[in-house]
């Protein structure tokens, strides 16, 4: 299987400037590079140049990639508080769009992710756009070639809360993956995301990796030993 595979930190509201340092020295001594895997890490903006300056000092830039977690749908200009593409595009290679958190507490809607994945791919930042639905899915991603973005399948009732792991069955989620495919243009990319820690990593490794092309991992990936673990156990289950 030599198909491109993507483990995508999202850190979510966590992590100071000081601890995204701690984390990449930790994740530096940790983690192990396999051509087959591109580890993205989502941070918050202020975190961003730490971050990517450290990946490059610990010399990982071979196989992990910045991600924002977020983008303006609006380019430069009068939008306080907005951070456009232009802004972030020698930042950030990927970023997330529509993340279910930012539709229920921001009231983020699919048109405005449709336009955010706009701007993301104008200034050549690939999104990684969250959906629970097909429906949740902007069509205007149609109009540009696979390779040029990412999508996430996230159910919302799937994320962790308060400390409880609750991840889909790895069958609901060939299931559902099955039904987008048909749908979706051919060889478009899915991830999967909610509860994927390093002990239902094995079972979630269960999905049919003809559909599945990556994992999202929110609370786990907040500790470098856990992430890594999860690297690890996808790195040596490749045959
Ligand atoms: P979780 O988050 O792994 O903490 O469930 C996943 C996500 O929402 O990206």
């Amino acid at each position: 299987m030599d198909k491109q595979f993507f483990v995508v930190a999202n850190w979510k509201a966590n992590k100071t400037i000081l601890e995204t340092s701690d984390w990449v020295k930790k994740f530096s001594g940790e983690a192990v590079g396999d051509s087959y895997l591109e580890v993205i890490i989502a941070a918050p903006f202020m975190a961003l140049d730490t971050l990517k300056t450290h990946i490059t000092d610990y010399g990982l830039t071979r196989y992990v990639s910045v991600a924002s977690q977020d983008i303006s749908m609006f380019p430069v200009g009068a939008y306080t508080g907005e951070v456009p593409g232009e802004i972030l595009e020698n930042l950030v290679t990927y970023c997330l769009i529509g993340h279910s958190e930012r539709r229920r507490y921001l009231g983020e809607t699919t048109e405005m992710a449709g336009k955010k994945a706009e701007w993301a791919m104008e200034n050549d930042i690939t999104p990684i756009i969250c959906a629970q639905t097909l429906e949740e899915i902007p069509e205007n991603i149609n109009r540009h070639s696979v390779e040029k973005y990412l999508i996430m399948y996230e159910p919302f009732e799937a994320i962790s809360t308060d400390n409880q792991y609750r991840p889909e069955s790895s069958q609901k989620i060939n299931e559902v993956l099955v039904q987008w495919q048909k749908k979706l243009p051919t060889g478009a990319r899915l991830l999967y995301g909610g509860s994927v820690n390093q002990e239902n990593i094995t079972d979630l490794m269960m999905v049919d990796r003809e559909l599945l092309s990556g994992f999202v991992v929110g609370r786990a990936s907040l500790e470098a030993d856990s992430f890594s673990s999860i690297i690890r156990a996808l790195a040596t289950s490749r045959n």
